[in-house]
């Protein structure tokens, strides 16, 4: 496994965030997952008039990925254009958390500024499948 290779994962995230579909908010968001052997998927988010219906740019990066059939991550970058960098929703993070485990999370903006977090900094004492076996045990 090579290491993550944070610009150009921050680059692609930076070029899918030109996709985004913001009419509402306008704010535009890209996000790059990149498997373990190295591949880059992207996502931008998706904006529903039925504003409850709106994805994620992190969310939409990884079920592209999935269901491509990855299912090993090491790394993933969110883009935003604002000075402050933006770290994912609520949401994304559980979702982040049971793909991805406690991967690298780079923040980054169109400044050039940019910020490494784990995962598990960002959802300490997640919720995932590992609790849900108990359960199924007991009948
Ligand atoms: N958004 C993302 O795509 N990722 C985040 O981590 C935060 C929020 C999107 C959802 C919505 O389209 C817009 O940003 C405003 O919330």
């Amino acid at each position: 496994m090579s290491e993550l290779d944070e610009g150009k994962l921050i680059e692609a995230a930076r070029r899918v965030r030109e996709l985004s579909v913001a009419p509402f908010s306008n704010f535009k968001v890209g996000a790059a997952v990149e498997t373990e052997d190295g591949k880059i998927y992207t996502g931008c988010n998706i904006e529903s008039a039925s504003y409850g219906l709106t994805v994620c740019a992190e969310r939409v990066a990884i079920w592209k990925a999935l269901s491509e059939g990855e299912r090993r991550f090491k790394g993933l970058a969110v883009v935003t254009g604002t000075e402050q960098l933006t770290p994912p929703c609520g949401t994304c993070r559980q979702i982040i958390w049971e793909f991805c485990r406690d991967t690298t999370v780079v923040l980054a903006n169109l400044n050039g500024d940019s910020q490494t977090v784990r995962m598990s900094e960002l959802l300490p004492r997640a919720f995932d499948a590992r609790f849900l076996k108990e359960a199924t045990r007991e009948k």
